[in-house]
């Protein structure tokens, strides 16, 4: 099995001995309900690190008093059995994940959490400009969450490397900002790593944790999202404009709502955006491919999906060259 360590003093302890011992570590944070897409991630990071450590904590900051934190899916004995079950075979050697870091609210909030913004004691970390945008749109409060436990997080872990998902592309980018404005140097904002989103290989949904929400019927219709956005891809990259692509996706997310409809299937999209990079700036209108304020960053097309009481989220990177 793979050792845990359960309390901030044993992953200060660990993190103590990897250094003393000049080992280079990879880290991996998740909230858990593990799948191929984290999976990914740790690969990565048995890659390039000689130690791996893997977080699994249901962060409350990060949900909304409406949102689904009770329900979150839990399944931490097939998690560690997942993560004992990593390996990779790096020269004469087998690299396998060295620790899970398993913390309780106490350990990551030791002023105490609520859920309740105005109620909130502590410290708090916020990417300001970065937050209220595509996803911080919907989840006015997510990205604060997300900014502080990570914030703690690599306080205690000190990564040299550190593994995010392309699925949340906005987390990631806003995270590498994070890393820049507040000076990190464990990780520095060239050592957090974006990895591409893994999918379902048969209709390209995102493997997503929160997928274990959708009925069999719903599943169904859990592939729409990615087929408007390579719908608009696909018009950006023949010529269309920003207005153009965008209504091309909401055409395919109409007809998949009204074969919805008949299953008695809600589908009802939330946002489809294009954005800068950089910027998480909304993309005007008319722009284009080759508009000249695009010729440097990348844009992110990206969206929202309800299927059912289901919340999926996508993106595509346009013009990462
Ligand atoms: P969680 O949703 O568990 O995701 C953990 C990491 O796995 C994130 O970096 C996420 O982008 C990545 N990931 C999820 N699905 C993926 C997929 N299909 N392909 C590739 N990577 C994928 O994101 C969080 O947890 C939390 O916000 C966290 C960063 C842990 C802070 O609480």
């Amino acid at each position: 099995p793979i050792p845990i360590l359960d309390s901030v003093a044993s992953c200060r302890a660990w993190r103590r001995k990897a250094l003393s011992e000049a080992k280079s570590v990879g880290f991996v944070p998740t909230m858990g309900a593990l799948h191929e897409g984290h999976l990914s991630l740790v690969q990565r990071s048995l890659a390039e690190n000689d130690l791996t450590i893997v977080s699994i904590f249901v962060n409350p900051a990060q949900f909304a008093p409406h949102e689904d934190l009770a329900t979150y899916p839990r399944t931490l004995p097939r998690d560690l059995e997942l993560l004992a079950a990593q390996e990779l075979h790096v020269t004469n050697t087998v690299r396998k994940p060295s620790a899970v870091f398993l913390p309780g609210v106490r350990d990551m909030y030791p002023s105490g959490i609520s859920q309740d913004v105005e109620s909130q004691n502590g410290t708090f970390v916020e990417v300001k400009g970065y937050s209220h945008q595509m996803e911080g749109k919907s989840r006015p409060t997510f990205f604060r969450g997300v900014a502080t436990v990570v914030t703690k997080l690599f306080n205690l872990v000190q990564p040299t490397n550190a593994y995010f998902g392309q699925k949340d592309i906005q987390q990631a980018l806003l995270l590498r900002k994070l890393c820049s404005d507040l000076l990190f140097t464990y990780p520095d904002m060239d050592h957090l790593h974006i990895v591409p989103t893994a999918r379902d290989p048969v209709d390209s949904l995102a493997l997503s944790s929160r997928n274990a929400y959708l009925s069999a019927d719903e599943r169904l219709f859990a592939g729409t999202l990615y087929q408007a956005l390579q719908c608009a891809e696909s018009t950006w990259s023949q010529g269309g404009t920003k207005e153009q692509s965008v209504s091309a996706a909401v055409t395919i997310i109409e007809r998949s709502r009204e074969q919805a409809a008949l299953k008695g299937v809600k589908v009802e999209l939330d946002y489809i955006e294009m954005n800068h990079s950089d910027t998480f700036g909304i993309l005007d209108g008319e722009a284009r491919k080759d508009s000249e304020s695009l010729e440097r960053t990348p844009v992110i097309l990206s969206g929202a999906l309800w299927v059912g009481k289901t919340r999926l989220i996508d993106n595509i990177i346009l013009g990462d060259h």
